[in-house]
């Protein structure tokens, strides 16, 4: 990981920034994303899908990390966005990613979401089923509007991930069959207030083994392109979603060229427009938590690193299972003997843990660590259980960093509620 690097005099770095001096100026625990990681991995993605010859542009999916620090330093590199909600819209285009550049996917669009989009006239709504389809037509006819839509088509394949992030079976909520498509396809072109422009899929997220359930997916999509088009309707675009996973521990996982070759062999020859959808690959490793020790706790049998992070700040391993690294910050505890230890929050219940039998030093009060590779599906998902306020993010650019996220104050995690009036005293 480039942007890390342990320096022996001021600890664990990123960029030129040491994570201690992030710490001492904004308290733990903290999110820090690096500008230059999230520029590097957007231009290696772009420079990636040139390179197979593919008109293709990347929208930044928000879900991922909805800051608008992170947002305005990838639309500054010609990101555009993929929003779900109200809230991911507003976000992208407070960060200044033009509505022309924004797409908006999900199974369940409001009616006021719908309107927003029309009357931002973003550049494409994917729909995701008959139902909406008639939505979408009836408030744009309402609004004298058109509405470019996608149609998100479910392939029926399976991406080989963890079961929660998987959405291309035909048991997922998401897209239409793929076998009802033509017919819809057909349809939205005569429907009032709708200009069909093409097709949207995504198969799944954290997808490491291998692009061949993006390649089964896209040849499927490049039939349907073909089949409508013997129909005589009009496909402008393909939408091929996001997923590209990364190693969190030492797996293999695909390359963007990968995905690009993919892409290329399926859909390359079309003269479609293609965009993408990644979160996770741009945004994952850019970022981490930093924790401070709240104490180091002697079990039965078992040593417990105690932080003053929790699931409700990162919830992926509760959720998920899944693995981060964990590092310490400090020079002397990076040369330390190393023993298992269960890495736990503070939160009453026991899938409050982020990690088992880790190797790790003895650690006293107040030492810091870090985990790695939180800068996706971090902070978005932090929620404030046990009544923790939200924790403060950082944005680091060479040797400077500034707060882009104050913590959550006390009072603000109390405000907006009210006592009904016949509790007042
Ligand atoms: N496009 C659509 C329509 C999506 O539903 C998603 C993710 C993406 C793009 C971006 O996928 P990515 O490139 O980041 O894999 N919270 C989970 C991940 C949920 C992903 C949901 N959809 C996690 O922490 O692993």
């Amino acid at each position: 990981r480039p942007q890390l690097r342990m320096d022996p005099l001021a600890g664990l770095m990123l960029e030129e920034v040491p994570l201690a001096r992030i710490a001492a100026a904004h308290g733990t625990p903290v999110w820090a994303y690096s500008a230059g990681t999230l520029r590097r991995r957007l231009a290696t993605l772009q420079g990636a899908l040139a390179e197979a010859r593919l008109d293709a542009q990347v929208h930044f999916a928000v879900k991922a990390n909805p800051n608008l620090a992170v947002l305005r330093t990838l639309g500054d590199q010609g990101a555009g966005a993929d929003v779900v909600s109200e809230g991911e819209l507003r976000a992208a285009r407070a960060a200044g990613i033009p509505a022309a550049h924004i797409v908006f996917s999900g199974v369940g669009k409001t009616l006021a979401e719908i309107r927003l989009a029309l009357s931002e006239d973003i550049q494409q709504i994917n729909a995701e089923s008959a139902e909406e389809v008639a939505m979408i037509s009836a408030t744009a006819a309402a609004m004298g509007r058109t509405a470019r839509v996608a149609l998100r088509v479910n392939p029926d394949v399976d991406a080989k991930t963890h079961a929660k992030i998987t959405t291309g079976k035909s048991e997922n909520k998401f897209g239409i069959a793929i076998g009802d498509a033509p017919a819809l396809y057909a349809r939205m072109a005569g429907l009032p207030g709708i200009r069909p422009v093409g097709l949207a899929v995504h198969i799944g997220s954290q997808i490491t083994a291998g692009v061949g359930a993006y390649r089964t997916a896209y040849g499927h999509l490049a039939d349907l392109v073909r089949s409508l088009r013997a129909q005589g309707l009009v496909v402008e675009r393909v939408d091929c979603g996001g997923g590209l996973g990364i190693p969190y521990r030492d797996e293999p996982a695909p390359n963007p060229a990968a995905l690009a070759g993919a892409i290329a062999a399926t859909l390359g020859n079309l003269g479609v427009a293609l965009m993408v959808e990644p979160g996770r690959w741009i945004a994952g490793p850019a970022g981490v938590l930093v924790a401070s020790v709240i104490l180091q706790k002697q079990g039965a049998g078992r040593r417990f690193l105690v932080l003053d992070a929790a699931m409700n700040d990162l919830v992926r391993p509760a959720m998920y299972e899944a693995w981060h690294g964990i590092l310490p910050v400090a020079p002397a505890d990076f040369t330390a003997p190393l023993a298992p230890a269960d890495v736990v929050g503070p939160i009453c219940e026991s899938g409050d843990t982020f990690a088992r039998n880790r190797g790790l030093p003895s650690l006293q009060p107040a030492s810091l660590v870090a985990f790695l590779d939180a800068g996706a599906y971090g902070a978005a998902m932090s929620s404030t259980y046990n009544n923790r306020p939200l924790a403060a993010e950082v944005l680091v650019e060479g040797d400077r960093f500034a707060l882009v996220r104050e913590r959550q104050t006390q009072e603000a995690l109390l405000a907006g509620q009210a006592l009904p009036p016949w509790m007042a005293r």
